[in-house]
């Protein structure tokens, strides 16, 4: 795995005021791959895209510590505008659709700043063969939109900027299993075209399917990672994340997995 070439986060600590967020991040998503954030409510995961989008600002916060990188070149300290410049974009937890504007003034925002109009027609085409419904409903309000729906369009509205890495949070909250299970495919063809992606998940299982490494974030820290397949077989995930029993968990026999690095002080 080359730092250099994919998204490098080092040694990030956050704070909003006297609130610390996170301390000591450390990941890399390597160019091409995708890879998964796992973690409970307040764990931080948000606030690692934030930083990483340049967005923290806009919810009072700021990095502290640490630095992010993009194919070597700084992210951190830049405008959110100049990160979506860079090829790394940020799909928003709850969807944020533009309720009012039409399906297609959506997508159309999502290319707002891209000069490239064939690059930017391309890119259309791309999100309307991935998710025909946005075609179909291109008139309509976006509020008008089921929830399934309007994740797909902010997805959608997402890849008009064209992005090299896709930031994703929590893309399946509160959606059916039919339409999580659909969400999850779609980000796997995203990947499979070229598109490296960074997921926060609270659905584990699902994450850990998609993912080829994932990051365990516990009270603004890394607590576990490893390869995807490792964590979704250790004990601790299976009980915390994949609502696995306790006895479900000591039936099995122990199997030690080197692989798996703990973060520790
Ligand atoms: N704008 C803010 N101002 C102050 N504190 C904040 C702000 N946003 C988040 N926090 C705090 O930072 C910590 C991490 O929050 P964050 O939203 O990143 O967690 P999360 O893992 O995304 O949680 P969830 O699963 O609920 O979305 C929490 O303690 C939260 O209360
Ligand atoms: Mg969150």
């Amino acid at each position: 795995m080359n730092a250099t070439d994919g998204l490098a986060v080092r040694d990030l600590a956050v704070n909003y005021g006297p609130v610390r967020a996170l301390r000591g991040v450390s990941l890399e998503v390597p160019r091409g791959d995708v890879v998964a954030v796992l973690g409970g409510n307040g764990a931080g995961k948000s606030t690692l895209l934030r930083a990483i989008s340049a967005t923290l600002r806009f919810q009072r916060g700021g990095i502290s510590a640490g630095e992010i990188t993009f194919g070597g070149a700084r992210l951190s300290g830049t405008a959110a505008a100049a990160v979506v410049a860079k090829g790394v974009v940020q799909v928003p937890e709850g969807r944020r659709v533009f309720a009012r504007m039409t399906v297609e003034e959506n997508l159309r925002a999502g290319a707002l700043g891209v000069r490239d109009r064939r690059g930017t027609a391309k890119a259309r085409d791309r999100v309307l063969a991935l998710f025909p419904v946005l075609a179909e409903r291109a008139g309509q309000r976006a509020g008008l939109l089921s929830g399934g729906e309007q994740q797909m369009l902010a997805i959608g509205r997402a890849l008009m900027a064209r992005p090299k890495a896709l930031l994703l949070d929590e893309p399946t909250l509160g959606l059916a299993p039919m339409m999580a299970t659909r969400i999850a495919e779609t980000i796997r063809e995203i990947n499979a075209q070229g598109t490296s992606v960074l997921l926060v998940e609270q659905n584990a299982a699902l994450a850990l399917a998609l993912a080829s490494r994932a990051y365990v974030l516990e009270v603004g820290e890394v607590v576990l990672s490893g390869p995807a397949a490792e964590l979704a077989a250790s004990d601790e995930v299976r009980r915390r994340y994949l609502g696995i029993t306790a006895d479900e968990v000591t039936g099995r026999p122990a199997v030690t997995r080197p692989s798996l690095s703990r973060w520790s002080a």
